[in-house]
């Protein structure tokens, strides 16, 4: 066989008179009268390939056989293309290889679909023949930005002592709020091994270890619904370190996120420092703790003026203990009711009754409050508002958690509308003053994870008022997408038992669950912090994508199956056996 000598993006005019063996894909194949061109692909690019009866009649006997995707490897002769047929969109473009010799390494099926960015394809056609899929160059490039980016990370944290510390997959769950996937162990039948949802606990005894600046590249997994930004199998650049305070942590990431987008995204531009918002101040302000900051929009409180307008909706929701608050939408007064319906339903959705739609128009103020609402107290709501002839406002009254949905959505759907998503800019900004603690119908449960800490001095409002515990959680932000988030942590263990307790456990649950840990923060544990960061998010922001499944390797469809390999599957009743397991009724026959 021969040996390829050049990839399919090398050669250029100072080959020219060389003999080279080059290897690829066949990308096209033209016939010319006599003349049989090929174009010749592989990851580096494309080479084009002439085949002549002239200087290669073996060679061109085959050639007129081959199709798409076959494999050859073809020896020949570097020459400059003739005058006029340069191509310049092509690194090879000055230059062909007049084939010698032929040699058909493998013949290929006709593809499912073309190896063409242009060509669109269903995702599952894609996701089944993934490693077709991947011979296209836009896809191809996500994976190269995604090892640049890990690699950027690695040596980042390298040159700052980080350890990079492998810990294990098969461990003892660690809550991080979702549901574990579950390993059953052969050696111990009816026990079970959990899949870390992060290596969370891991990090935190590496800690207690002494290896005080630890991160790994880690591969976490989560049994939740899965979303176009979240799957059930993910990455996190994973960071912890002890002797430090917040602005250690948040020091460091900011600065490596910088120099990401300084080297892998140098035409988005972004601001430095990155702002820090405070947690209730966001909600309150664009209605997620996760704003898009390239949307200059901002929500209104118009509570004390909504209280004297008589307007049902609104004394009805403020009655209640909502509040009603409006979102300036400005130049889109005259928008087709199509429009306006279609903002109504999205956030009927998120669960508001409605939106109250006020314009200011040519004609005066429209809407339902201008027929209805004296004009001096209408002339107040628009005055806060800062409502402008054919500006229009969207009002939502109701309580804060379903205001803030809806109002987030409505939000993101007029930025989109008014072309305010410009992919050009990265707006970061950093979150915190998030609560320790969320109420649930039946008590608490944790706002980022258990092992969060408190502010020094804050511990006593564990017994007086749980529900008003600050933490010292952060959360990293960019263009609305959470990319991250840690805390520093409880390091004692009384006080970890304390919020344990708080969240519901029972000694004896968090003597199973938790108990390792508890007795190492009995031996010496600094004071530690971290943070995680989604790589898959990462890239998705710096390749344009909107879903995880375009920017990893073997994605996984929406309900969680690996269309590549056929996965999950049953196994068979001597794996179940030899596991202690039998399959209840409803799936022993699936
Ligand atoms: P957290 O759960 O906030 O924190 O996760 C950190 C970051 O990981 C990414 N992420 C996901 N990406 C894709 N699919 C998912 N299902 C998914 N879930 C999370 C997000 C998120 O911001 N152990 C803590 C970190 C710490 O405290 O140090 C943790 O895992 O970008």
């Amino acid at each position: 066989m021969l040996k390829r000598e050049f990839d399919c993006g090398r050669l250029r005019p100072e080959h020219v008179g060389g003999q080279v063996t080059v290897g690829g894909w066949v990308h096209r194949r033209r016939d010319h009268g006599g003349l049989v061109f090929v174009d010749l692909r592989d990851r580096y690019g494309i080479t084009q390939v002439v085949f002549d009866p002239g200087s290669g009649p073996g060679a061109h006997g085959l050639a007129g056989d081959l199709r798409a995707e076959w494999v050859i490897l073809v020896r020949g002769e570097v020459r400059l293309r003739p005058p006029g047929t340069a191509n310049p969109n092509l690194a090879t473009g000055a230059i062909e290889v007049l084939a010698q010799e032929l040699e058909v390494v493998n013949a290929s099926q006709t593809p499912p679909f073309a190896i063409d960015d242009q060509v669109e394809a269903g995702p599952a056609l894609r996701m089944r023949h993934r490693y077709l899929d991947l011979r296209r160059p836009g896809q191809r490039a996500v994976l190269e930005l995604r090892h640049r980016i890990v690699k950027l990370m690695r040596d980042f944290l390298d040159e700052r002592g980080f350890l990079e510390i492998e810990t294990p997959l098969l461990i003892k769950s660690t809550p991080e709020g979702a549901r574990d996937f579950v390993v059953p162990s052969r050696l111990h039948p009816g026990q079970f091994y959990a899949l870390p949802q992060s290596p969370q606990q891991m990090k935190q005894l590496l800690m207690i270890a002494g290896l005080d600046k630890y991160f790994q590249i880690a591969k976490c997994f989560r049994d939740e619904d899965p979303r176009a930004d979240r799957s059930v199998e993910f990455t996190q650049l994973d960071i912890e370190m002890a002797f430090v305070d917040r602005e250690d942590v948040i020091g460091l990431v900011e600065s490596l996120y910088c120099q990401i987008a300084t080297a892998l995204a140098p035409d988005r531009s972004f601001a430095e420092p990155f702002p820090r918002l405070d947690y209730y101040d966001c909600l309150d302000r664009f209605g997620t703790d996760a704003p898009d900051l390239r949307i200059d929009l901002e929500i209104c409180d118009i509570s004390d003026l909504a209280a004297d307008s008589g307007f049902r909706a609104f004394t009805g929701a403020l009655g209640e203990g909502g509040r009603v608050r409006a979102l300036r939408i400005p130049g889109c007064a005259s928008l087709t009711r199509r429009q306006l319906d279609e903002w109504i339903e999205l956030a009927r959705s998120r669960g508001a009754r409605g939106v109250v739609w006020l314009a200011d128009r040519e004609t005066g103020y429209w809407g339902p409050l201008a027929k209805t609402v004296p004009a001096e107290l209408l002339a107040s709501i628009a005055e806060r508002l800062d409502l402008g002839p054919g500006d229009l406002a969207g009002i939502v009254a109701d309580r804060d958690p379903v205001a803030n949905a809806a109002l987030d959505g409505l939000r993101v759907a007029a930025g989109k509308h008014l072309g305010m998503l410009d992919r050009g800019r990265l707006e970061f900004c950093w979150v915190t003053g998030f609560p320790l603690l969320e109420a649930t119908a039946d008590g608490f449960t944790f706002s980022h994870n258990p092992f969060c800490g408190m502010p020094a001095g804050t511990e006593p409002l564990l017994e007086s008022d749980p529900a008003s515990a600050p933490s010292l959680q952060y959360d990293l932000v960019c263009n609305g997408w959470e990319m991250g988030g840690g805390s520093i942590r409880i390091h004692d263990a009384d006080l970890q038992r304390k919020v344990f307790g708080l969240l519901g456990y029972s000694p004896d649950q968090i003597e199973a669950n938790f108990g390792p840990m508890l007795r190492a923060f009995d031996f010496g544990a600094p004071p530690h912090g971290g943070i995680a960061t989604g790589i898959d998010r990462l890239v998705m922001l710096l390749s344009d994508n909107d879903s995880i499944r375009d920017v990893v390797a073997f994605p996984k469809t929406q309900d969680g199956i690996d269309l590549a390999q056929s996965a999950p599957g049953a196994i068979s009743t001597g794996q179940l056996a030899e596991l202690g397991l039998r399959l209840g009724a409803r799936n022993a026959g699936s």
